[in-house]
């Protein structure tokens, strides 16, 4: 049997005659790009996040980028983050020609560590950029608190937490903004690329719509801006799992709780749930105490695995500019030896669950 970390093929089966007539739809219409299905998709997202507005872009990076641009982050600013994340964040602070700065993570959510921002920040911070990392949402408390103690613009990257909740509250509506993707493999994809910036503050919206498409307002072009614009093809394909995306995350969630349960007691570290927060379970995210050894292990098993990240963003190469390479992060430095994420997306079989576990049971009893 094999168990591939998403299935693609099997959701569009599943799926195949909707997109069909909704792509022969746009197609039908021609209008290509920002048009009704755009639209209809920022208020489904408003909605589902609990936010006033979302304003829908072309990629997670772009909206990341985007929404620090129009949150006032400026050349030469300094932008807190954490080191523990997929790249793009890092990359998305560079774009904005402002400085990377980043703290550590908790050890047991891998998500920012409050405790460290008070640290960093200087008197050139614009802005915190916390990643919910794997569907576990950051301690927005604390950092929201100390964001308005000093003035700080607080975006979210929620690109891996459709669905969290934190204190009752929705991914995407905990900062001044959220940044999502809807890259193929998250927990809500487009057939491609696509991204969306949740906000409650209307002043913010006006610049990002510009933002996205060259800067272009009623008048002209006000500003410089980028092509950031969504595809109306992506955002009926998102509308449509939209529509069963509750559902969705409702599985990931008892395959996390059916794994919770059949792997106890093995020695490796299962993924925490803090208390009082919903984890979305992007990711199902072990650290088992000889990694070597499990990965055989579920390769000979035929189930596939992934280790994000081998390396910190901060050590990645690209980052030595910023002299990132050489900041320790104890705790992200240790995760990158310990991780290991097993399949969990709402198109796996009980059988297929049923043999990640026996696989795990075997290799590492
Ligand atoms: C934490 C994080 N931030 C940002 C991104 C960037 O999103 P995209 O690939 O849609 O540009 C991703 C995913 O790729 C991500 O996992």
């Amino acid at each position: 049997m094999q168990v591939p970390l998403v299935d693609l093929h099997a959701e569009y089966a599943m799926l195949r005659g909707e997109i069909l007539d909704a792509l022969d739809g746009v197609f039908t219409g021609m209008h290509l790009y920002l048009g009704p299905e755009t639209e209809a998709l920022e208020a489904e997202w408003a909605a589902f996040c609990g936010v006033d507005h979302a304003v829908a872009v072309a990629t997670g990076t772009d909206a990341l980028l985007l929404g620090m641009l129009a949150g006032g982050v400026r050349p030469g600013d300094e932008v807190i983050s954490v080191g523990w994340t997929f790249i793009a964040t890092l990359e998305a602070i560079v774009h904005a020609g402002a400085i990377p700065v980043v703290v550590d993570v908790d050890p047991d959510t891998l998500t920012m560590d409050p405790s460290l921002l008070a640290a960093a920040i200087t008197p050139r911070t614009r802005a915190i950029v916390p990643v919910h990392i794997y569907g576990h949402p950051a301690a927005m408390t604390p950092i929201m608190d100390l964001a308005a103690e000093h003035d700080l613009f607080v975006l979210e990257d929620a690109a891996q937490a459709h669905g969290a909740s934190y204190h009752g509250a929705m991914s995407g509506s905990l900062g001044h903004a959220g940044a999502f993707s809807f890259y193929v493999t998250k927990n809500l994809s487009a057939y491609g690329e696509g991204g969306m910036v949740t906000t409650n503050d209307a002043d913010l919206v006006e610049k990002l719509r510009m933002l996205r498409n060259h800067g272009r307002s009623a008048t002209g072009h006000e500003i410089v801006g980028y092509n950031g614009r969504m595809q109306e093809v992506q955002a009926a394909i998102v509308r449509l799992k939209l529509k069963r995306f509750v559902e969705w995350q409702a599985r990931r969630r008892s395959i996390a709780a059916r794994y919770n349960e059949a792997l106890a007691g093995l020695p490796l570290c299962l993924p925490f749930e803090a208390e009082d927060c919903r984890h979305a379970y992007h990711l199902y995210m072990v650290r088992p105490a000889d990694r070597e050894r499990l990965k055989a292990g579920l390769e000979e098993a035929g189930v596939a695995y992934a280790v994000h990240y081998p390396l910190p963003a901060n050590r990645q190469p690209a980052m030595a500019p910023w002299g990132l390479n050489d900041v320790v992060l104890p705790v992200s430095d240790r995760a990158a030896e310990e991780v290991l994420a097993l399949p969990i997306h709402p198109m796996l079989t009980d059988d297929q669950i049923g043999h990640v576990i026996d696989t795990v049971h075997r290799t590492l009893s």
